[in-house]
C-alpha cells in the first residue's frame, strides 16, 4: 500500500516539526489543525479521512499539555488525552491504519532508582499524567497496529501551543526581564527536541518497522533543569550569574511532578539512535535565531 500520513495537531510543537520532516523527505501527508478538525466535537472519519483516498498512518499530536491547567480542567484532559485516543484506536482498526500516539514521562511517579523501561507500570502523580496514561491504555488495549512514543520536556521551534512557548523561550524572557532566575537543580529530566522525535517517527514509517508497542523516545542523556537553563543562557548570550539553584522539595507546584522520571532509550535504539540533548539544543539555536 502506498504510504500517506495524516498528522493530527499539525500546528503544535511536535506536529509542526513532523510537517517539516515530511516535506524534507518528500513524504505524502495531510496536515490537520484544530481549524480543520476539533477532536472534542468532530468525527475524524467523516470530516477528514473520507476525503483522502488512502491513509496508511495517523500520527496523533493532539493533546492538552498544560500540566497545571489539567488539574483545574480534568474533563478536557480526559476527553482529549484519553477518550479521543480510544476513538482513534477504533477508527484506525476499522480502516487498517497504523497509529502513532504520543505519550509522556509523566505517566511515572519518578521514584524508580534507575531508568524507566517501557514495561514499567505507570503511577501518575497528576491529572495530566493520569489522562495520558489512560490514553496509552486505550491505544494498547484496542489498537491493532500502534506505536506509543513516550517523550519528555519538549523543545521545538513552534513552542508548545498549550503552554504558550517552551522552556527555552521562558528562560530567554526571564533572563532579560529579571535580575535573578531560580531554576530547580535537583529535578532531573530529559530535554528532547521535537525535530528528533519527528525524525524517529518518520524513520519508523519509511522503514516499514512493524515491531508495534511502546517506545521511549527521548534524548540519549538527561540533566537537571538548572543544567538545561545554564546551557540556554550560554547559547543566548545571557548573564549566567543571574541563575540560582532552587530545591525541588521547597517548590510549590500546582500539580505534583516526578522528581526524576528518566526513561531508557535502549528499546528504541534497536531502530533509531537519539542524539544527546546538547547536540539537539545546538541545532535548535542554529535554526531559531
Ligand atoms: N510539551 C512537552 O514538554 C511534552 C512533554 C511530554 C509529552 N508531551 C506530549 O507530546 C505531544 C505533543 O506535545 P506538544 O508540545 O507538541 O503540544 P502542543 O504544541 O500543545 O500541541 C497540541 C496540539 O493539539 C491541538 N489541539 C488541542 N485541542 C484540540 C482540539 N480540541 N481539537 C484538535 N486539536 C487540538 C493543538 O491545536 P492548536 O495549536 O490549534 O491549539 C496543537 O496542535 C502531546 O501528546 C503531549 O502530551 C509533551
Amino acid at each position: 500500500m502506498k504510504q500517506h500520513i495524516v498528522i493530527l495537531g499539525a500546528n503544535g510543537q511536535l506536529g509542526s516539526d513532523l510537517v517539516t520532516i515530511c516535506k524534507q523527505n518528500n513524504i505524502s501527508f495531510t496536515p490537520v489543525t484544530q481549524d480543520d478538525f476539533n477532536a472534542l466535537t468532530d468525527n475524524l472519519g467523516a470530516k477528514i479521512l473520507d476525503k483522502i483516498s488512502e491513509v496508511s498512518h495517523i500520527i496523533n499530536c493532539i493533546a492538552t499539555t498544560n500540566v497545571d491547567g489539567c488539574e483545574a480542567n480534568s474533563d478536557l484532559a480526559f476527553n482529549l488525552n484519553a477518550s479521543f485516543a480510544y476513538k482513534l484506536a477504533q477508527l484506525c482498526n476499522d480502516r487498517s491504519i497504523t497509529l502513532f500516539h504520543i505519550s509522556t514521562d509523566y505517566v511515572f511517579d519518578g521514584t524508580k532508582t534507575g531508568l524507566y523501561l517501557e514495561t514499567d507500570t505507570p503511577n501518575p502523580l497528576n491529572v495530566y499524567g493520569l489522562s495520558k496514561s489512560a490514553g496509552d491504555m486505550a491505544v494498547k488495549m484496542y489498537a491493532l497496529k500502534y506505536f506509543i512514543f513516550r517523550v519528555s520536556s519538549l523543545f521545538g521551534r513552534a513552542g508548545a501551543s498549550g503552554k504558550g512557548g517552551n522552556f527555552i523561550t521562558t528562560m530567554q524572557r526571564l533572563g532579560c526581564e529579571r535580575d535573578t532566575v531560580s531554576v530547580i537543580a535537583n529535578q532531573i529530566t530529559t530535554p528532547t527536541a521535537t525535530l528528533d522525535i519527528a525524525r524517529a517517527i518518520i524513520h519508523f514509517i519509511t522503514n516499514n518497522i512493524d515491531d508495534y508497542g511502546i517506545y521511549n523516545c527521548v534524548s540519549s542523556n538527561s540533566c537537571s533543569w538548572y543544567d538545561f537553563a545554564q546551557a540556554i543562557f550560554r547559547l543566548s548570550g545571557l548573564d549566567e550569574t543571574k541563575l540560582h539553584k532552587a530545591d525541588f522539595d521547597g517548590y510549590s507546584f500546582v500539580a505534583k511532578r516526578p522528581k526524576c522520571a528518566v526513561m531508557s532509550t535502549a528499546k528504541l535504539s534497536k531502530y533509531y539512535q537519539m542524539p544527546l540533548w546538547q547536540e539537539s539544543l545546538n541545532e535548535y539555536f542554529s535554526i531559531v535565531k
